[in-house]
């Protein structure tokens, strides 16, 4: 049975999208078969950022609804062989989107991937608690900024009582991932540090994806970053993180953070101190 993640924020902008097509393509790039799946309905983003948008016939509204029969509405992606799209629609009404549908797709889909990434839409409202509902692991994309900890801090209050999991009394896995981190201004004091981020939100760190032009011109020309430029550093950020996800325990640095070695020597010899 497929594991189900949800790339969940609370603020919009803060790059939900980006990361669920590069932890979908890293993840799929190992070999492990992979759909990402569009829950922001009326947006259509993951297909544009993923290239496929010219390929779209049926979406995710169709499947829920019956027009459609699952097989009919993925696309596979033309350069990563193991890695499939399930798109929103751009037309209809975000209503359309039943729990029960989503939950029979969901469902299915978990009896053919072994990851199912759900993008969820920014805010706290039906299309993001929907995104969430079925989710075994949540990654909590936030930039180092206030209002998107603050945001974060909300849709980790949801995770632990609106999902299925948190209504059985089972544990979410929750993962931040810090985002858009510029160790520039991160230095001059216009970003909040890693360390303050981690101390409010108090879940575990998945990964820092540097600010990049690099995650730009990736979406420019439909590629997830880690197709686009595989040794770019937000695609090597995304790389590692997707290893973590998947269970391996490897060090993280902060990116430009030389004088320490990194926050992962920080925090050891904090442990030793
Ligand atoms: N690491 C990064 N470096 C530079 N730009 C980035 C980075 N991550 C995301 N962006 C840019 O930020 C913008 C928002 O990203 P994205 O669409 O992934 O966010 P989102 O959280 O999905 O937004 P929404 O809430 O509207 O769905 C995009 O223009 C994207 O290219
Ligand atoms: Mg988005």
């Amino acid at each position: 049975m497929g594991k189900v993640i949800v790339v969940t924020s609370g603020k919009g902008g803060v790059g939900k999208t980006t990361s669920t097509a590069a932890l979908g393509a890293a993840l799929a790039q190992r070999g492990d078969k992979v759909v990402v799946v569009d829950f922001d309905v009326g947006l259509r983003n993951l297909d544009l950022v993923m290239g496929a948008e010219r390929r779209v016939v049926y979406d995710l509204v169709n499947v829920i609804q019956g027009d459609a029969k699952l097989p009919q509405a993925l696309i596979r992606d033309k350069r990563v062989e193991s890695l499939f799209l399930l798109p929103a629609s751009q037309t209809r009404d975000k209503d359309n989107l039943t729990p029960e549908g989503v939950e029979r797709v969901i469902g299915e889909l978990k009896e053919h991937f072994d990851w199912i990434i759900c993008d969820s839409p920014a805010g706290i409202e039906r299309g993001a608690t929907l995104a969430m509902r079925h989710a075994d692991i949540a990654v909590v994309v936030t930039n180092p900024e206030v209002s998107s900890v603050r945001d974060s801090d909300r849709i980790i209050g949801l995770l632990d009582s609106k999902t299925v999991k948190a209504e059985s009394g089972e544990r979410m896995e929750k993962h931040l991932l810090l985002t858009r981190y510029d160790a520039v201004r991160a230095e001059r004091g216009d970003m909040l540090k890693v360390d303050d981020v981690l101390e409010i939100l108090s879940i575990p760190l998945l990964g820092i994806i540097p600010e990049s032009m690099d995650v730009l011109k990736a979406s420019n020309i439909g590629a997830p970053v880690t197709v686009a430029d595989s040794r770019s550093a937000p695609a090597l950020a995304y790389f590692d993180a997707a290893r973590r996800l998947a269970g391996e325990i490897l060090p993280i640095t902060v990116p430009g953070d030389k004088r320490s070695g990194g926050l992962l020597s920080k925090i050891f010899s904090r442990r030793a101190a």
